[in-house]
């Protein structure tokens, strides 16, 4: 039996494919790479095609034993998706339903699916918990959201079940330095510090210094790619093991400023960090901080790397794929 991540050849995907992997699973990788990349996929069987085409899928399914799907496929630029969220919809919701479509097809009925803390919108109670109203301020966090909600009505009717988690900021990089964030545009906060830091931009442009928060710039709770491997292993086992659907936050339950981050990233990189104050950027709430309760107390996961850690593997991974 195997386990298909599609969107393997991504950022999130290509970590939890590596990780898998060296927990023993066979994996197969499907990735249409408009955004992944090949060299990412060094485990595991690799198929090139699109969660959105059905026929492929099909064949996919009909020609493997696949115990369960992991779904890193997305659009995730909170950003981009202000400015085009029809092609965050077709993306995000339109193509998954297509392969929810083929996964019953073909009766494979585990399904573990990447949200985001996006989904809830403004925070009105930090640490954000499970029981946090869902209030998405941005078409990228409403995608996720409407995907939560089918997957509840999908279990009820068609007994489609499903592990969902609202990952907080997705950071670091494999500690092995084979894989590492590799976004083309670059567009969040760590790396393009390091391109700033590498002489690749004059200046960080910090998005909004007026937000209400102790030093005007915005809170993330910023959590390890390989922290999320692991959640997504026992969460999966956990959801094979007991075959009922659940959802956990996977977050650190701290937060640090985009001027923290700066501060961090300098030291670690041993560069000064030129910044320059821009206007807030659309889309973004002021302060996202996920508790881990739940996940610590079902999936007995807790996290492991700390954001020194996430930076300097980031750090490294970035002065590798830059041969610098
Ligand atoms: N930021 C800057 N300057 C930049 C880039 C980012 O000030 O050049 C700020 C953003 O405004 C935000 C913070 O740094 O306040 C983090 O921004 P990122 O772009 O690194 O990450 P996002 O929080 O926008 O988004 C990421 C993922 C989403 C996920 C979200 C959860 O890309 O998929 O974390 O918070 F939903």
């Amino acid at each position: 039996m195997s386990i298909l991540i599609v969107g393997g050849a991504g950022y999130i995907g290509s970590h939890v494919n590596k990780y898998l992997n060296r927990e023993g699973y066979d994996t197969v990788v499907v990735d249409n790479l408009c955004k992944g990349h090949r060299e990412s996929v060094r485990w595991g069987e690799f198929l090139q095609g699109d969660i959105g085409d059905i026929d492929f899928m099909n064949e996919v399914f009909s020609s493997r034993r696949i115990e369960a799907v992991m779904h890193f496929a997305a659009f995730a630029y909170v950003g981009e998706s202000v400015i085009m969220p029809a092609e965050y919809y077709k993306n995000n919701v339109v193509k998954t339903m297509t392969l929810l479509d083929s996964m019953m097809n073909n009766g494979v009925n585990n399904f573990i699916f990447s949200s985001t803390c996006a989904a809830f919108g403004e925070a009105v109670e930090i640490p954000i918990t499970e029981f946090h109203v869902q209030n998405p301020i941005n078409p990228y966090g409403f995608t996720k959201l409407v995907v939560e909600r089918l997957l509840k009505d999908y279990d009820r009717a068609y007994g489609l079940r499903s592990c969902i988690f609202r990952y907080f900021n997705a950071s670091g990089a494999d500690p092995e330095t084979e894989i590492g964030e590799w976004h083309e545009p670059e567009t969040h906060l760590i790396p393009i510090i390091f391109e700033t830091a590498t002489g690749k931009h004059q200046a960080v442009n910090i998005f909004g210094t007026d937000y209400p928060t102790t030093d005007g710039t915005c809170v993330r709770d910023y959590i390890h790619v390989y922290d999320l491997a692991e959640a997504h292993k026992l969460g999966m086992e956990r959801l094979i093991s007991t075959g009922i659907s659940d959802h956990y936050n996977l977050g650190c339950g701290k937060g640090f400023s985009v001027r923290e981050i700066i501060d961090i990233a300098g030291k670690v990189t041993g560069k000064a960090i030129k910044t320059s104050e821009v206007k807030r950027r659309e889309g973004d709430p002021p302060v996202l901080i996920g508790s881990m309760q739940k996940a610590e107390s079902l999936l007995k996961w807790k996290p492991q790397f700390s954001l020194e850690d996430s930076i300097s593997t980031a750090w490294k991974w970035y002065l590798k794929k830059e041969k610098i």
